[in-house]
């Protein structure tokens, strides 16, 4: 084989596996990642990285609730869930006008996926 036609096959070879590397990069998220994402981001600093509120922060007048309990999600509920990231709660900030609501959308599912 000539050496030409050699090179043209390695380089066709890298470049098909810097697109497909490329096309991973980009694999879109499902919504649950996105939220699993942003609650490690901005929710876990308080309510901890499982949702379970162990955490080393102190000084909250009532602690952030364990997010995995059945109890909290009967209670809230879905629409109770997306309020309490809206407005806040007590010791816990608002991020209504922090956050796009797609994006609160996608953090509301993956609270209600920590429900045990
Ligand atoms: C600064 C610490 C802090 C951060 C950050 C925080 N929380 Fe909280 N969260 C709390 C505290 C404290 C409570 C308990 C408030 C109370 O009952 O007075 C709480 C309560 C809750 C509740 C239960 C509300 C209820 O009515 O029982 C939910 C749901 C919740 N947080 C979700 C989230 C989500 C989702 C995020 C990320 C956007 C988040 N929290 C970020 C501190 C925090």
């Amino acid at each position: 084989m000539p050496a030409r036609v050699l090179r043209l096959c390695v380089w066709s070879l890298v470049l098909l596996c810097a697109v497909l590397a490329a096309g991973c990069r980009h694999k879109k998220k499902t919504p649950l990642e996105h939220g699993r994402g942003i609650f490690l981001r901005t929710c876990a600093g308080c309510h901890g990285a499982d949702g379970r509120g162990g955490t080393a922060r102190t000084g909250f007048t009532i602690p952030p609730k364990d997010l995995t309990d059945p109890e909290l999600h009967a209670r809230l509920g879905h629409d109770g869930i997306k309020h309490t990231i809206e407005v806040g709660n007590g010791d816990m900030p608002a991020f209504g006008a922090l956050m796009a609501p797609e994006d609160i959308d996608a953090l509301v599912a993956y609270v209600e996926s920590l429900k045990r």
